[in-house]
């Protein structure tokens, strides 16, 4: 049963009831058409009340459905609208908590609304790429006025019922206190004999010179929606609301959503949409898994990863001590945290009392004595094993028995860190990223021993701090940072053949990455990936790189920081100025291995970039690294600034076709440097069987 029928009196109530947010499946939509059917022959019944059970009048569409056949079978959403605003009955809408998408667009369907103060009233379609595709862009602005209607619909963002309460969408808009059914029910005994019903539909859309105000928000919101079609989309349905008869408008709005639900754009968005949610399923770890209380945290070491990582638990209400090994590196790591909140604050984006309370929940220490009793502890010191080791033995020692021991580390073999303890089972690596208190991106490391209740406390964590925590295996890089080698390796390649920083940036941020990888560089300290690669040479000698970045280095060029990189730098400007020597650096280094310079497309600057990340991302799933193709999507999406619009590396390989993939790789694996390209297995396998990663 997914909506209940009861009459009172001479009023039917029919209750969506479809947990967790009555979304309009198939099957609640059958019972809700049902319902009115039932009012309709029931002769004592003169009015329909349609309300929700719950947590939500509707949240809309049922997203169990989508993609499969059931969103589309009958009675379609349409049907049920219709079905609700022909009624000769007259049919109330009595909204509560959340009314967005598809259950606004019922409402809009019905003859009168009535809701309580503080429903979330909302058209969020155009998050997910698409347009509101069930009348919403024809009827919001009957009721809304145009300027409203278009702000909600182009920015998809809730409205509170109360502030809509002097608007035509509601007939009333109850007290707090008051009983949502039975007042719903009354009203409806007082306008259950007017006639003709009231429709949304025949009402106008009044707005003087609405071709100005079209055309301005035309433009804005071009400007503003970069590579996303639907948004300008919106702007256009909703204009036929105007400009068009109700019918015609609703023929336009139908051909404009089928249009933006075939774009790769919107697919990209319902593709990371799912991925969000999948991520945090881990088979061999049930829902039900019981999970460790975090109510007290610690972190060891006060640097740029342990002040962010400490921010995160202040703002989840979690206290932090941070322990350091200097009382000098403790006040630096808790007066930039300090300063951190005050900038928020001078935003207008944390009140005072809140930076109180923040601040309140933070201390330091020296001594370990004092963090025993956290429930996590997170260790972001010095990226040395020797380090790590001293710190995971004292830990062991002081830990309470159950607390969580976790590792940002970001390149260190974790099963290692976790045999210097004598409980494998509680140690795990909970990867941040620059900067932690930003980056939505928590790599959750599942060593060979952690515990199933460990991982399951740490993805719940992961919610509590609003990050998108993903799982990775334990390898050299994990699934982000091993991927990222392949793309920078090949960076490095294109500079010896004939490319040099500013052409590869600009090709990749085109493409649409925030940054360029040698931007990034310069961002992040081109002496860090130096200091691997030193490590390298001596473990891993078979791997090749090109020296180009080792010879910037040497010049001193470390980036930002030093005011100078692949790019100059002025003193208060971000901007990025190419520099002669370090070309003409690039352009000897070719000469000097006996390359000659040639010609590089763009295109062969992304495909090598791109091609050489979604190779080595074949490799992690087919190790069984990462899970899911769609997780290591989500680590690109949250963590490196791949282009929302593409939808990751994997989605975006199968958008091109892996067979297409597969052959450019080929080709590649003939060029310059080309053992770096060994197609893995997997790859190979899906193109040759015309599958996907993400299928
Ligand atoms: N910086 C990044 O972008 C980044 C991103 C992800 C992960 N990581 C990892 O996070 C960890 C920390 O990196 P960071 O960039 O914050 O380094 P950092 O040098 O900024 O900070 C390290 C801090 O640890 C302290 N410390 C050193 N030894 C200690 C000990 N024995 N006990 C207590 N404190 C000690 C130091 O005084 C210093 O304040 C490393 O494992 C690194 O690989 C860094």
């Amino acid at each position: 049963m997914t909506a209940e029928y009861q009459v009172h009196g001479t009023v039917a109530v029919i209750t969506l009831n479809n947990p967790p947010v009555n979304g309009l499946g198939l099957a609640t939509r059958t019972a809700a058409v049902k319902g009115i059917q039932q009012a309709l022959a029931d002769d004592t019944v003169k009015a329909i009340v349609i309300t929700g059970a719950g947590k939500a009048f509707s949240g809309g569409a049922d997203i169990k459905e989508f993609n499969s056949p059931k969103a589309l079978a009958e009675p379609s959403l349409h049907t049920l609208i219709a079905t609700a605003e022909s009624s000769t009955k007259p049919v109330v809408a009595a909204i509560h908590t959340v009314c967005m998408g598809g259950g606004l667009e019922l409402s809009l369907g019905c003859h009168y609304r009535v809701a309580m103060p503080g429903a979330q009233i909302a058209l969020p379609e155009v998050k997910l790429g698409l347009l509101p595709g069930a009348g919403g862009t024809q009827r919001l602005p009957r009721v809304l006025g145009l300027e409203m209607a278009l702000n909600m619909i182009v920015s998809g963002t809730p409205v509170a019922s109360d502030k809509l309460a002097n608007t035509a969408l509601f007939d009333a808009v109850f007290t707090a206190d008051a009983d949502l059914v039975s007042s719903a029910v009354a009203f409806a005994e007082t306008i259950a004999d007017v006639r003709p019903l009231p429709k949304v539909r025949d009402r106008k859309v009044d707005y003087p010179n609405h071709e100005a105000f079209l055309q301005f928000s035309r433009n804005t919101v071009k400007a503003m929606s970069g590579p996303f079609p639907a948004p300008l989309e919106c702007v256009e349905t909703v204009a036929a609301s105007v400009t068009m008869k109700f019918e015609d408008g609703m023929k336009f709005e139908r051909e404009r959503f089928l249009h933006l639900i075939q774009t790769t754009e919107s697919k990209a968005l319902r593709h990371a949409f799912f991925a969000e949610r999948v991520a945090s399923k881990v088979p061999d770890v049930p829902a039900d898994t019981p999970v460790r209380a975090i109510k007290q945290a610690a972190v060891i070491g006060a640097g740029t990863m342990g002040g962010g990582i400490a921010m995160n638990f202040l703002n989840a209400g979690i206290p932090v001590v941070m322990l350091e090994t200097k009382q000098e590196a403790l006040d630096k790591g808790l007066a930039t945290i300090r300063k951190n909140y005050e900038n928020t604050m001078k935003k207008g984006k944390l009140t005072q009392e809140k930076f109180d309370q923040r601040m309140a929940l933070v201390s330091g220490t020296l001594a370990y004595e004092d963090i025993g009793q956290a429930d996590i502890v997170v260790e972001a010191v010095f990226e040395d094993m020797g380090v790590k080791e001293a710190v995971f033995r004292k830990l062991d020692e002081v830990m309470k028995p159950g607390a969580i021991l976790a590792s940002n580390t970001s390149t260190l073999d974790l099963n290692q860190i976790a045999g210097f303890t004598k409980r494998p089972q509680d140690v795990i690596g909970t990867h941040f990223f620059s900067p932690a208190n930003v980056m939505k991106l928590l790599e959750i490391v599942r060593g060979a021993q952690t515990g199933k209740d460990v991982l399951a406390t740490a993805l719940a964590l992961s919610k509590k701090l609003k990050k998108t925590g993903v799982v990775s295996g334990v390898c050299d890089g994990f699934i982000g940072n091993r991927m990222i080698e392949q793309y920078s390796r090949q960076a490095g390649f294109l500079l010896e053949e004939g490319a040099l920083p500013e052409q590869v940036d600009k090709a990749v941020e085109k493409f649409g990455f925030a940054m360029g990888p040698f931007r990034m560089g310069d961002l992040a300290g081109n002496d860090i990936g130096w200091a691997i690669r030193k490590r390298r040479y001596v473990e891993k000698p078979e791997i090749s790189y090109s020296k180009t970045a080792d010879l910037l280095c040497e010049m001193g060029r470390y980036g930002q920081k030093t005011g100078a990189g692949w790019y100059d730098y002025k003193a208060g400007d971000r901007k990025a100025y190419p520099n002669e020597q370090v070309n003409a650096m690039i352009v000897q280094h070719s000469a000097d291995i006996g390359v000659a310079r040639r010609k590089i497309s763009d295109q062969e600057i992304v495909e090598r970039l791109v091609y050489s990340m979604v190779n080595e991302a074949a490799h992690i799933l087919e190790e069984g690294i990462a899970l899911r193709a769609s997780d290591i999507d989500m680590v690109y999406l949250t963590g490196y600034g791949f282009p929302l619009f593409r939808g990751g590396p994997m989605f975006y390989a199968d958008t091109v076709g892996l067979p297409n993939v597969l052959a450019a790789i080929n080709k590649y694996a003939k060029g310059h440097q080309g053992s770096a390209w060994k197609p893995a297995p997997l790859l190979v396998k899906l193109a040759e069987e015309g599958k996907g990663f993400n299928s």
